[in-house]
């Protein structure tokens, strides 16, 4: 299986537009050593061709034209994207569906029933859709039962429910039910190796634990070094945990549940501007490596 990583940033990116804390005023100064990242997504192949898009990023435009394999040109109007899944409702993740409203045909859309709901009705994506080519929806089930998506042959996909938080126009905001957030096994049977996506994880509950520690590679929740981070730069009041992001730097955060597992080959995504491991000179990003915890970055490739 191919990934390749459009977005490694959280919501807002980096740097942010309206953003003057110390890493985005860096990044845009050129005097902090950072890499600028487009907001949160990943793009699976089984085989070079056809594109499984996770998640729908505002960045969407850039991402695309900065990844020629998804551009292969075959006829005036065409996308190597053959369907497209959504691991939250967060603006983050699905206002990239606008524009892909050009599309000819109906997209091809897995989500949860959850995740649907919210996609319908507070940030109603897919109804708008409805006015141009639609999509065709595929339910995705929170029982831990695989799937598979016919463009992507030999690769069995798994939702992971997870605790994380819904969005804010959500009527389970805090309140959460099964779906709101999955993370995703990608089991792909002619190599052997399986791929764990998780960009939004707020509690590490035994059963994501356990796919994590079995997969060969996981690209986890990497939005923030320390749970007050956005509070002590000024700029928000509201912890991590409460957006539902389990930090890397605490007792039993990211970085301690990375460190205790043998097998995969480890990396962070969804990394907010705040969290000062984008700086690629600070104690922290040191802290991180010396853990053999990498850092994703926009226009990442693996082969797995
Ligand atoms: C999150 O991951 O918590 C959300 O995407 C935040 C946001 O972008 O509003
Ligand atoms: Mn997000
Ligand atoms: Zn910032």
């Amino acid at each position: 299986m191919l990934v390749h990583v459009l977005g490694s940033g959280a919501g807002g990116g980096f740097p942010q537009w309206n953003c003057n804390c110390v890493n985005c005023k860096g990044v845009r100064e050129g005097t902090v050593n950072a890499l600028p990242r487009t907001q949160s997504s990943i793009a699976i192949s089984a085989n070079g061709d056809d594109w499984i898009l996770f998640n729908a990023s505002p960045d969407i435009k850039k991402q695309l034209d900065d990844f020629s394999a998804i551009q292969p040109a075959r006829h005036v109007r065409d996308t190597a994207i053959s369907a497209i899944v959504i691991t939250d409702a967060q603006i983050d993740h699905a206002t990239g569906m606008l524009t892909l409203r050009e599309h000819n045909k109906p997209w091809e859309v897995y989500t949860t029933k959850a995740v649907h709901d919210d996609l319908t009705t507070g940030f109603p994506v897919f109804s708008i859709l409805g006015h141009f080519r639609g999509i065709n929806h595929h339910e995705i089930a929170t029982d831990e039962s695989s799937f598979t998506i016919p463009t992507a042959p030999g690769l069995v996909f798994t939702a992971v429910p997870l605790k994380s938080e819904a969005p804010p126009y959500s009527p389970h905001r805090h309140n959460t039910v099964p779906g709101d957030n999955i993370g995703m096994n990608i089991h792909d049977t002619k190599t052997g190796k399986t791929l764990f996506y998780a960009p939004g994880l707020g509690v590490a509950e035994p059963h994501v634990l356990d796919y994590m520690s079995k997969a060969d590679c996981v690209l986890v929740d990497g939005t923030v070094w320390t749970d007050d981070e956005m509070a002590n730069e000024g700029i928000s009041d509201k912890r991590a945990q409460e957006m539902g992001h389990l930090d890397q730097s605490s007792k039993g955060g990211i970085m301690d549940i990375l460190k205790s597992m043998a097998k995969p080959r480890k990396f962070l995504i969804h990394i907010n501007n705040t969290n000062p491991i984008l700086n690629e000179d600070s104690p922290q990003r040191k802290q991180l490596e010396a853990a053999g915890i990498e850092v994703s970055f926009d226009g990442m490739d693996l082969e797995l």
